[in-house]
């Protein structure tokens, strides 16, 4: 097969241009590493063609006068990628067992398991950041007038996980399973369970039956730890795919711009 030409390299993988005399000198560790790594990467795009890929994703124009509320996208997705990860390490631990086994578990992570408290702690305090990330990030789509055309499939997929990271935190409520969280989790069913038409059907799925016990906390753990992440990071790709299609919204308060042929035909009338 003949030989793919390379892609151009991002300017820091790009070996600097040697100075007179440099050439006869010895070959230092870092340039064989960068060597290496050039090496590497193009081993891999000439396999993959990845490269065209991640130029789209990564080299993108944005709209002048953007500012740092346009942050607040990407401070929710390190949220929920720290939820993700912390989530993954007290999974190690916790038992999903009404008999006792979900309190000692939890009683386990907090007091003797390596720096489980603290795992527990960001676990905990970070919900509650991303449910207020969330928020300030939806204030700050729809203030901007971001939801319009074309972007509100970005806003509807938005709006569903935001629904979503609310079921994480009502799910994950119940997981530690102590009077707390089982009365809690008690009154929320119930209140799901006087909505219109679906509620009694809702409140029995999330109970997994006619009554509140054991099976009621396996189900919110499936829930909390299996399907609705999974959801959310299916609809995070979507949200984050149309963000880098339809590109960043301008800012309301900056003077639309015509293309250049607009302004060229505009000036010729
Ligand atoms: C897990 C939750 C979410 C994540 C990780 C997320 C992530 C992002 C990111 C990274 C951006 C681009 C930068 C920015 O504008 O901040 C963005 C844009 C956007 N998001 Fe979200 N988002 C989430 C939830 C929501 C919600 C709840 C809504 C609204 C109901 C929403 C509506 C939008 C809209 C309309 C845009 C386009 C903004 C523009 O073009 O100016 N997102 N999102």
């Amino acid at each position: 097969m003949p030989r793919l030409p390379a892609p151009p390299l991002p300017k820091i993988l790009t070996p600097k241009p040697k100075r007179p005399g440099e050439e006869t000198g010895p070959i230092s560790p870092k340039d064989t590493a960068i060597e290496g790594g050039i090496a590497v990467v193009d081993w891999i795009d000439e396999r993959t063609s990845l490269s065209p890929g991640l130029r789209w994703m990564m080299f993108r124009r944005v709209p002048r006068g953007i500012n740092w509320f346009y942050t607040l996208g990407s401070a929710t997705m390190f949220a929920f990628l720290s939820q993700a990860i912390t989530g993954v390490f007290l999974a190690m631990y916790y038992r999903p067992e009404a008999s006792g086994g979900a309190y000692e578990s939890i009683r386990y992570i907090t007091d003797q398991a390596f720096l489980g408290q603290f795992v527990r702690g960001m676990h905990k305090w970070g919900s509650s950041v991303m449910v207020i990330l969330i928020f300030l990030h939806m204030a700050r789509t729809f203030f901007f007038g971001a939801y319009k055309y074309p972007r509100e499939l970005t806003w509807v997929i938005g709006v569903t996980l935001l629904i979503l990271t609310m079921a994480m935190s009502f799910t994950g409520y119940l997981l530690p399973f102590d009077q707390r969280a089982y009365w809690a989790s008690i009154v929320g069913i119930n209140i799901n369970g006087t909505g219109p038409f679906i509620g009694p059907y809702l409140s029995d799925f999330l109970r997994a039956g006619p009554e509140f016990g054991a099976t009621t906390l396996s189900r919110f753990y499936a829930i909390h730890m299996l399907l609705i992440p999974g959801a959310i990071v299916a609809l995070i790709g979507a949200h984050l795919y149309l963000i880098m299609k339809l590109g960043i919204s301008a800012p309301p308060w900056l003077k639309a711009e015509d293309e250049p042929e607009v302004e060229l035909e505009r000036a010729e009338v």
